[in-house]
């Protein structure tokens, strides 16, 4: 059992600045140490060791493509965000990569996709993340990485930029199920629709109970086999109600509890069949008072612990 965290401090899929705090607050909340105790053999891979992108972030205000924001930082940091799981998944270590915006999702999932072809990705979040070039309106690119996982901005109005064109769009739309949406845009509603893609809403989780939820996102993700095959869950910590993880940058109220939310990737580690995780978009600067910030730290790494074998009794 070998563990690769990646640590994926950057900022530049988003406007607001401290979600790059996010990998080392949940460190030294000793998450390594945690995992250890699961296990693990476990090591920590910074991606990003040659790189000052918190400096660019704030100083680089001409990498713009018409209203996007950033394409070239977004693009670069994912390529090396990529280059790290392709590397931890080259020697069998599970990668758990600690973000920073969601935008890195483009580097984690497309290779994971290479490496296991028939994987299923669970998109756990209040938002879709599946605005394009075209549709996005805020310009920020942590709001689009499933468009690029599928191919969607090749044909659009905008071209896509140089930087993000090694993104391989190989996510087919059966391939991914979200759980937890409650904040879509008009435009990515059209696009779920048109793509086919399933999702359960928040209405869903309280319609079913979420373990019902999660049993028919699995049978959605391997029809073929009742549900079994290989699984990477995109956790965007926002899924949860900003009751449990106030520190983050795009809250929004009537989301899942912290037991639904763990419940949720502990059920993915009895399976067996997780094969990579992302914990994304904590925002320690977004807190405002000390509990706020200790409530998400520990609700995170609660997250990666559950995934990774820790249980109740
Ligand atoms: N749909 C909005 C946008 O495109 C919000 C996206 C929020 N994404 C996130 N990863 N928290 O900007
Ligand atoms: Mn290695
Ligand atoms: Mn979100
Ligand atoms: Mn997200």
């Amino acid at each position: 059992k070998k563990l690769s965290i990646i640590a994926a401090p950057f900022s530049g899929g988003q406007s607001k600045l401290g979600v790059e705090k996010g990998p080392t607050f949940m460190l030294k909340h000793g998450l390594q140490h945690q995992l250890t105790n699961l296990g693990w053999t476990t090591q920590v891979q910074h991606p990003f060791s040659q790189e000052d992108y918190s400096t660019r972030v704030k100083s680089d205000t001409k990498d713009m493509l018409a209203h996007i924001k950033r394409p070239q930082l977004v693009g670069e940091a994912a390529q090396l965000v990529y280059g790290a799981v392709q590397e931890a998944l080259s020697h069998n270590e599970f990668p758990l990569t600690l973000g920073g915006d969601h935008s890195i999702a483009m580097g984690t999932v497309s290779a994971t996709v290479e490496k296991y072809p028939d994987v299923g990705v669970l998109w756990i979040d209040a938002h879709a993340d599946i605005n394009t070039l075209d549709s996005t309106d805020s310009g920020n690119l942590h709001g689009c990485p499933v468009s690029f996982l599928m191919g969607l901005n090749k044909t659009g109005k905008l071209e896509c930029p140089p930087s993000l064109q090694w993104v391989p769009a190989n996510l087919k739309p059966e391939k991914i199920v979200y759980i937890g949406l409650r904040d879509i845009d008009a435009t990515e509603k059209e696009i779920l629709k048109e793509q086919g893609i399933n999702a359960f809403s928040m209405y869903h989780v309280d319609k079913f109970g979420i373990n019902k939820v999660i049993e028919m996102a699995l049978m959605l993700l391997h029809p073929e086999t009742a549900g079994v095959g290989p699984i990477m869950c995109s956790y965007d910590v926002d899924a949860l109600d900003p009751l449990f993880v106030p520190a983050t940058g795009t809250p929004v109220r009537g989301g899942l509890t912290l037991r639904e939310g763990l419940f949720l990737v502990e059920r993915l580690a009895e399976t067996g069949d997780l094969v990579g995780l992302d914990i994304v978009e904590v925002n320690p600067d977004l807190a405002a008072h000390d509990v706020h910030v200790s409530d998400t730290i520990a609700a995170s790494c609660a997250i990666a612990r559950c995934a990774l074998g820790e249980t109740l009794l």
